[in-house]
């Protein structure tokens, strides 16, 4: 139903959204009807309340939610849809022959380890023509939640385990996105950082920690994309939902950065609607039982004023009225696929991380022959499970990448690995009627330890041998640590393989394929080279296909560390380790769980590289690493402090063979003054242009004198002191190039004392 038929069947005397003014479209309202409008139509298959007007669920078939329509004021429903990988909604309709699969993109882990913002708004771009194109309005993404612990289920849709990242990773994705008319969701507001007990979870957490790493990144994105809507996230903060909380709904994301647009519930999130409203979370979705009458009720018992929700209602009008379907777009159903596919394939390699390499990649044009190890190098994972997933037509896997690029495959190896993937298969996923089935990753082939005489046979007839190990996770589940570590399987696959291969002189090179950090020290040294292909979208094995042959030479960088061990981490202590699935926190008398019913913040502002750095501790792989084909040298560099800013300059020249990019990240360390401060944080980073073989550019960053503060809690203000800083500029967060000083004026600035900090 497009914005002209609802208008066309408008009885006359009632105002129109978009002919008159929102207040008066807002004044026509009966109670009913602005309480319908603050919740959606509910969602199929669910116990929402029936379908509305119009089977509005069934705008876009397999879209997450729509809004209420009342088509006598002119007001259309509108359709949201996930999710960050690219748009979900089912690929087929019944009774119609056309098909509506999209483009499964990078995962956004992937996406942020390009370090490339202007490629992320690229890809942005693409995902938001399907969004406009298949008649959506709104996407629910991007996802940002900070990294806090390597076994989060869903890390994958995240970026990063710095905020710096994240924010502008988000921003650019949402600028992207949002260039098409339609809008995003930057989700989940906020501290969502585990799956386990994800509805109900209390995070206790320090005001410092919420402000410096939590809530920094979507302070960044709001400021620098304002993005349309917001999606508050399931769990407590400090004892709050935060749907229910005014500090964070309102009073920081509206009053202290800016934000315009309005705030939506994650599905079936929080539990007292009139407190929602009340908080300045305008929209719940997908629209529950009970929720229509506890607003009504509400505001008759004056426990919600009827301003609060004619504020809210407002605000979901205005999203409604810059909507595609309220302007009456004509929707194609016909997004150019094709080029959408050459996006992903290409922004894909940008993400991928060089490891290891002892020169094997890119291989040598006279490598033909190739012998693929591993389940996963069959059976490629294009992104992880849940919401995040995307409803694509297909996945090239690493076996038709190598073979698109021209590389022969051993026949035999790989009869072996089809026919052994085939019956574990479907011996572990046996049919269930466990309606939560649907929502659970299936579970994967293990690995196999190939026999002695397999491997001979394979060493014989080939040239090089690829081992890809794979992971994948999703939404409700956290990782377990076994899923961190490798089976004595995959190690016994690496080894064995890598024995043989390298006794007939011939090279391994290993794939990870995974959504999610694992442990790499204990084995890496072992192949000739190790890519972190991340679950690279729809084109995986393509993308891989190009970085082996050296079409494309990767450029990503990491956004989180590889630690040495699991429980190297600060945030092992306080996580939800090995828990089995289960809807948490039924018995109400039973004493709360820790890490369960309530997640003890204890590191702090200790996160990722921040706990590493400074606990002095060995890391597999640190945050910022990743290398290239080509050696890139950094000279000139140069510091300028003016008024309010510091300018950091540094020329990168390509000094190797080959083309590339090179990202420089720049580092602060501020003085040690009242305030305990990290050893260092990135504030900055850039990529440079494809460089030819010695070509240079000259890179500019820039860092806010605002941008160097910390959040004093006893004062309740950003306060940068004065003094010496250390900009360093650094090729990892352990390999610094260039460390420039310069002294900084202090500042500060005051902000809202927040009722949730304890
Ligand atoms: C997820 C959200 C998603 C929503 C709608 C929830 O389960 O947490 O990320 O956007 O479902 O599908």
């Amino acid at each position: 139903m497009s914005a002209a038929a609802v208008l066309s069947c408008a009885p006359k005397g009632d105002p129109q959204l978009g002919k008159d003014s929102l207040d008066k479209v807002v004044a026509a309202m009966t109670l009913e009807e602005k309480a319908h409008l603050v919740i959606g139509t509910g969602m199929a298959g669910s116990s929402g309340e029936a379908p509305v007007v119009g089977e509005t669920r069934n705008l876009v078939p397999g879209a997450a939610g729509t809004t209420y329509p009342i088509p006598r004021l002119g007001i259309p429903a509108i359709v949201l849809a996930d999710g960050p990988a690219g748009l979900r909604i089912n690929p087929l309709r019944e009774g119609d022959a056309n098909t509506y699969y999209c483009t499964h993109f990078p995962i956004g882990t992937l996406l942020a380890s390009t370090w490339n913002t202007e490629l992320v708004e690229q890809v942005g771009q693409a995902i938001g023509n399907e969004v406009l194109e298949y008649g959506t309005d709104v996407l629910l993404a991007p996802a940002l939640n900070i990294h806090r612990n390597p076994l989060c289920g869903r890390n994958f849709e995240y970026y990063s385990e710095d905020p710096v990242v994240s924010g502008k990773t988000a921003a650019a994705y949402v600028r992207g996105v949002q260039s098409n008319g339609v809008g995003t969701s930057i989700k989940h507001y906020a501290l969502n950082n585990q799956e386990t007990n994800r509805m109900k979870n209390d995070v206790r957490v320090r005001p410092r920690a919420v402000r410096e790493i939590y809530l920094k990144g979507f302070e960044i994105a709001v400021k620098e994309s304002q993005p349309w809507t917001v999606m508050s996230s399931y769990n407590f903060v400090n004892g709050v939902y935060t749907s229910e909380s005014k500090d964070l709904q309102t009073t920081m994301l509206r009053d202290e950065w800016g934000f315009k647009g309005m705030v939506m519930t994650d599905w079936f999130g929080g539990a007292d609607a009139a407190a929602q409203m009340w908080a300045g979370n305008d929209m719940l979705q997908p629209g529950r039982p009970g929720q229509f009458e506890d607003i009504v009720e509400g505001v008759r018992s004056g426990r919600l004023s009827e301003a609060d929700l004619d504020r809210n209602v407002r605000r979901v009008l205005e999203l409604i009225v810059k909507s595609p379907r309220f302007k009456g777009y004509e929707f194609s159903n016909k997004p150019d696929l094709k080029a959408h596919a050459a996006v992903t394939r290409q922004s894909a390699v940008e993400g991928m991380v060089l490891l290891e390499n002892n020169g094997v990649l890119p291989l040598a044009s006279e490598i033909s022959r190739v012998a693929v190890f591993g389940t996963t190098s069959y059976d490629f994972i294009a992104g992880g499970t849940g919401s995040g997933n995307v409803n694509r037509a297909y996945t090239v896997s690493l076996l038709e990448g190598l073979r698109n690029a021209g590389y022969a495959i051993d026949a035999e190896l790989e009869k072996t690995y089809t026919k052994y993937i085939k019956e574990e298969t479907e011996r572990l996923n046996p049919k269930s009627d466990d309606p939560m089935a649907m929502f659970m990753p299936k579970i994967r082939a293990g690995e196999f330890v190939p026999s002695a005489g397999l491997l001979d046979k394979m060493v014989r007839a080939n040239d090089v041998a690829i081992i890809t190990l794979g992971r994948n996770s999703g939404e409700f589940l956290d990782r377990k640590v076994a899923d961190f570590t490798l089976t004595e399987q995959e190690s016994g696959m690496i080894e064995a393989v890598c024995a043989a291969f390298h006794e007939a002189g011939k090279k391994v090179v290993v794939i990870l394929n995974i959504g999610g950090v694992i442990e790499t020290a204990s084995w890496k040294n072992l192949p000739d080279a190790v890519l972190l292909a991340w679950q690279a979208g729809q084109e995986g094995g393509n993308s891989v296909a190009d970085v082996l042959k050296g079409v494309a030479n990767p450029s990503g960088k990491l956004t989180m560390t590889f630690p040495v061990r699991y429980e190297d981490h600060a945030s092992s202590r306080n996580f939800p380790i090995d828990m089995a699935f289960g809807m948490f926190g039924k018995d109400k008398d039973a004493e709360p769980q820790r890490n369960v019913d309530y997640t003890e913040y204890e590191e702090g502002i200790y996160v990722g590289y921040r706990w590493f750095d400074k606990q002095g501790l060995e890391v597999s792989y640190p945050f910022g690493y990743g290398l290239s084909y080509t050696r890139f040298e950094w000279s000139e560099a140069s510091v300028k402090p003016s008024r309010g800013e510091t300018a950091v300059r540094v020329k990168v020249t390509n000094t190797g063979k080959i083309p590339g990019k090179d990202v420089v990240e720049l580092y602060v360390a501020a003085p040690q003054g009242e305030l305990d401060k990290p050893v260092k944080e990135l504030k900055a980073y850039a990529k440079t242009r494809e460089l030819q073989p010695g070509e240079s550019q000259l890179v500019t960053l820039k860092v806010k004198n605002s941008e160097l503060a910390s959040y004093d809690e006893s004062a309740s203000a950003w306060v940068t002191d004065a003094g010496h800083y250390d900009f360093m500029l650094g090729s990892s967060s352990r390999d610094i190039r260039a460390t420039l000083c310069a002294e900084i004026r202090g500042g500060s600035e005051k902000t809202n004392a927040l009722s949730f900090d304890k």
